[in-house]
Formats: structure tokens, sequence, C-alpha cells
């Protein structure tokens, strides 16, 4: 199967312009590329763009999961394409706001997952999730199981250790990055637990008012051994696949002698 990113620069608060320009990336990929991606990671709050300052700019660019322009779009795309698509969305619920990410399947189904750690000024805006994201696809007839976190969610290792507990063959990771560290902590995490990662980052600035924030991009995709197989670079929008194999994720064995999962000792107190 063929995973990807889609790494890309949103407009701050033009919902329209950011979903033209998905399209507009993706078919070109699909018309010059010899590749049909199975799974695709697409960055945080993709529809909206990231550095708000004010609940009525929370409300112009969000939509109530399964209903809004964002995700027919994706959802049309997914179903004439055969791809899943794992999107991070600015979402509404009740008065409510999350930074969440669809996870939609070329069946016409989809879930929704809820950031769990919000980051810096996100505290102000958003409500955390509480449900840790993991999921089914169905990709070639085979039942292939996704782990899903949203940008700083990766700083905590247990959100990555849950999700490879759980059985998530890859984990798929929308990001708004900021800080100059996770490109280079995804090889722990995909090592530590032996997995395959996707991290798809935006590029680019969002300026608001007299606030503005910069984005690393550098997207990245990991196989369970820490080897990047991927990487895209820090200022362009661009789309990358690499073919894998997802039952390779399903081995926790290092050697004859050590299963990561199996030798965890949790009942062990380090405190003095
Ligand atoms: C972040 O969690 N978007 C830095």
């Amino acid at each position: 199967m063929y995973i990807s990113f889609l790494q890309f620069k949103p407009e701050f608060g033009n919902v329209s312009y950011n979903i033209d320009r998905i399209q507009v990336l993706l078919s070109k990929y699909l018309k010059e590329s010899a590749i049909k991606p199975d799974l695709m990671v697409i960055p945080e709050l993709a529809n909206s763009g990231y550095l708000f300052s004010g609940f009525d700019e929370l409300e112009a660019t969000s939509e109530t999961a399964g209903e809004g322009e964002f995700y027919n779009s994706l959802q049309k795309i997914s179903s004439e394409n055969g791809i899943n698509f794992v999107a991070g969305f600015n979402e509404k619920s009740g008065k409510d706001f999350y930074n969440s990410a669809y996870i939609i399947r070329p069946d016409g189904s989809f879930d929704v997952y809820r950031k769990i750690h919000l980051f810096d000024e996100e505290k102000k805006w958003f409500k955390p999730g509480d449900k840790p994201g993991i999921y089914s696809l169905n990709i070639n007839e085979e039942e292939v199981k996704i782990g899903v976190m949203i940008c700083f969610d990766w700083f905590f290792p247990e959100t990555a250790r849950y999700l490879a507990l759980k059985g998530a063959d890859i984990i798929c990771h929308p990001a708004n990055l900021v800080m100059p560290y996770c490109q280079r902590a995804m090889f722990t995490r995909a090592l530590e637990n032996q997995v395959y990662t996707i991290t798809a980052n935006r590029i680019g600035k969002d300026i608001n008012g007299s606030k503005d924030i910069f984005f690393t991009g550098e997207s990245v995709i990991l196989d369970p051994k820490g080897n990047y197989l991927a990487r895209a670079k820090t200022d362009s929008e661009e789309i990358q696949s690499v073919e894998i194999e997802h039952t390779i994720a399903r081995n926790k064995f290092l050697n004859p002698n050590n299963n990561i999962f199996d030798d965890r000792k949790v009942n062990i107190s380090i405190e003095q």
C-alpha cells in the first residue's frame, strides 16, 4: 500500500481557498504521478489556518463534523479515487470548538479524533478531546489499523504508546509544528513503538494583527526501524508517497529474546 502526506500553505481564515488548494495539489499529483495513495495525511487545521485572535474567527472557519464544505470535498475525492484521508480541521460542536481530524474512508464512512494535548493559546479557543484515536481502514481487502494524534500530542510519549498498544500499524499525525523538535523526535516514536508514522506538517506563516507564527514544514514518514522513508522541504508545497507493508509493524520482537511490549515493566516504581 502507498501512504502519503500532503504539505501545503493554508491561508488563515480562507476556507474556500484552502479547500481549492488541496484539490489542486491532489489532482495535479494524481495526474502526474504513477502512484495512487491508499492513505493520505493532511495537516492540522487545514480548513481554517492556525493563529486565531477571537471566537468570531473560529465560528467563521469551523464546520460541524460530516456536514461542512471541507468534509464534502474530501469525501468526494476519497470515493472517486479510493483514498483514505486523515485531515485536520476546525470542528464546531454545540458552542464548543475542537482541534480535530477527520478519518474519511472511500466507502463514505468517517470518524473524528479531537486533539487531546492543546498547545499554548489553543487552550483559549479549543476544548481538549478525551478519547484516543484508534481506527480501522479497509485497504486492498485487508484491515489496516491507524492511530491518530494531532501535532503537540507527539510530545507526550504515552499518546503514541497507547495507540501502538491498541494495535496501530501506522500513526497518522496532522501537524502545524512551530518548535524545532518533532521531525527528529518521530524517530523515537516510530522506533520505540515499532510502527510507521506519517507527520503531515504545514508551511508558511500566519499573520493576525500584531501576531505572527511560522511553521516548519519538513513533513516526514518513518518506518518501524526509525528509517526516514520520506521528508519534505521546509518551505514547499508537496505530496510524497512511499510503499509500505503495514504488517511489518505487527512484529514487536527486536530479537528472539526481546518483545518491546512483553518486556515493559509497568508495575515497578522508579520513585526513591
Ligand atoms: C501545535 O500543537 N500545533 C504546535
